[in-house]
């Protein structure tokens, strides 16, 4: 049977990729498309994949209902996912979640609802395979070359900041690496957060300009040498195998799954 997908900010750069992935897909329907922006017109036509008969829409909860969803892939922005994942939750539907910039309290109370309602939700900060591999490459590394700083580039477009891949390659390397202040003891900022932000000692930079897709640098610095792994996003369908593999996944789940890399190893 057919995996029943909405796409929730169908209208954004990310949500249209989805549309024509899900499209693609012979184990999957596109029944629903939800977002503020092009409410009426046609999704498929918005996409530039031609007319799919399926209207763009603003209410989430009727469209989950109205289309029995089995999934919602959720790509709008830091303020409403939340509130997004409540109304999935409480409908019944997985959820796989691209959308970055929910707080760890958010997702406490997500994975207790998505526990008791029986629904799963997938949040992926990053559903491209080698950025999942340069978060494992980086943790391996961590462990012999603690001094550590991360650089990562997006869009001038981002609401939040760092990216949600620099939030998890930092907890994944907080959790081998021993907790010291990196620097001098004694540096001074002459410019006000040009050390970049502080996480358990070590920095995390945000670099917002056009042109970038997600990139991320991972730094590391030893006694004569130095290792950079890096990853780069050039396409936005550089995610799409990911979020494909988070619906056919997230609907045997229950509760939060948080990183692909868990289902990967499934
Ligand atoms: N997990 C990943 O691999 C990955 C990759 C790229 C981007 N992202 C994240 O995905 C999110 C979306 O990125 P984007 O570049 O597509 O942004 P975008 O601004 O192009 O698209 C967001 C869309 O959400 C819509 N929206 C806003 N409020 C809404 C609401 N209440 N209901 C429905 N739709 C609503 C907007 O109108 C817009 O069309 C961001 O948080 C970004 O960081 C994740």
């Amino acid at each position: 049977m057919e995996i029943k997908v909405v796409v929730v900010g169908a209208s954004g750069k990310m949500g249209k990729e989805a549309v024509k992935a899900i499209h693609k897909e012979k184990n999957m329907q596109l029944v629903g498309a939800v977002d503020t922006y092009q409410v009426g017109e046609d999704i498929g036509t918005v996409s530039g994949i031609g007319s799919l008969g399926i209207e763009i829409k603003s209410d989430l909860a009727n469209v989950l209902q109205e289309t029995e969803a089995k999934v919602m892939v959720d790509f709008t922005n830091p303020d409403v996912v939340f509130g997004n994942l409540l109304t999935g939750i409480e409908n019944g539907v997985n959820c796989v979640v691209g959308t970055t910039g929910l707080s760890q309290e958010q997702m406490k109370q997500i994975n207790s609802l998505s526990t008791e309602n029986d629904v799963g939700v997938l949040i992926a900060p990053n559903f491209a395979i080698g950025a999942i591999l340069m978060m494992r490459f980086a943790v391996q590394a961590a462990r012999y070359l603690p001094h550590v700083e991360i650089i990562e580039k997006h869009h001038d477009q981002k609401l939040d900041a760092p990216s949600g891949t620099a939030l998890k390659t930092a907890e994944a390397i907080m959790e081998v690496r021993e907790n010291f202040r990196q620097g001098h003891f004694s540096e001074e900022e002459k410019v006000s957060g040009s050390r970049g932000g502080d996480y358990d000692g070590f920095r995390i930079h945000s670099v917002r300009l056009p042109g970038f897709v997600a990139h991320q640098e991972v730094v590391f610095g030893g006694i004569g040498q130095t290792l950079t792994i890096r990853h780069d996003s050039i396409t936005r369908d550089s995610f799409m195998p990911g979020v494909i593999l988070g619906v056919n996944k997230i609907i045997d789940k229950k509760g939060v799954v948080y990183g692909l890399e868990h289902l990967l190893e499934d």
